[in-house]
């Protein structure tokens, strides 16, 4: 039974999606817990409500981004983690932390990685007269939205189209995405080589 953490920052429907497609799809693993650096995510309460450990590392209370760290990775140790998986967590990791669960955390991000790391993804493809948009789950490296990538999914950018409507768009393929890439992490079907993933069973690993 693999054991998945969860770190999110706000509403969590990625979490949920993750946590439904364990459940409905019997993976052998299950969601250990959810951990949030914010105690007013609206996810953990929907993860506490289904049984689901949660936790909070707020960082506001440290002033080191190293003791953030430092605290959250004891947090999530605690619960003994095959996987992390970052669903709209809003924080930027140290290298410490990340080579700690080098191999073993995915992030998923908002745009077509390698365009668009950081902020404001949705607005800046708007901005770029971008035609087609998206999101990346990836293996998280030191560096910021970077790291060899699982799946991608792709969207059209519509006439008319605002930040908002955008980010709902790409949000439904997230929804769909995440859990696969997690579900072949699960299921040991991803192999990794100078940066490169491949589905070892063939899978399409991008959604259109
Ligand atoms: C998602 O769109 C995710 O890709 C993005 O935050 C949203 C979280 O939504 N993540 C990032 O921007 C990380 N750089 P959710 O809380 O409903 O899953």
């Amino acid at each position: 039974m693999k054991r998945i953490v969860i770190l999110l920052s706000g509403r969590g429907s990625n979490m949920q999606a993750v946590v439904e497609f364990c459940a409905n799809e019997r993976w052998p693993a299950c969601v250990a817990a959810v951990v949030s650096n914010r105690p007013d995510a609206s996810g953990l309460a929907w993860a506490a409500e289904r049984g689901i450990a949660t936790e909070v590392v707020d960082h506001k209370l440290y002033r080191e981004r190293e003791a953030f760290d430092a605290a959250l990775a004891r947090v999530i140790d605690v619960h003994r983690p095959d996987l992390v998986v970052l669903a709209g967590f809003m924080r930027i990791l140290g290298r410490t932390f990340v080579q700690h669960y080098e191999g073993r955390m995915l992030n998923v991000h908002p745009s077509l990685l390698p365009a668009f790391a950081g902020l404001h993804t949705h607005r800046r493809a708007i901005e770029a007269g971008c035609k087609l948009a998206g999101a990346t789950v990836h293996f998280v490296t030191p560096d910021l939205d970077h790291g060899p990538i699982v799946a991608q999914a792709a969207v059209p950018v519509l006439p008319g189209d605002d930040e908002q409507a955008l980010a709902e768009r790409v949000l439904l393929a997230e929804h769909r995405m995440l859990p696969l890439a997690v579900g072949w992490f699960v299921h040991g079907r991803l192999s990794v080589r100078q940066g490169v993933v491949t589905q070892i069973d063939g899978e399409p690993q991008f959604i259109s």
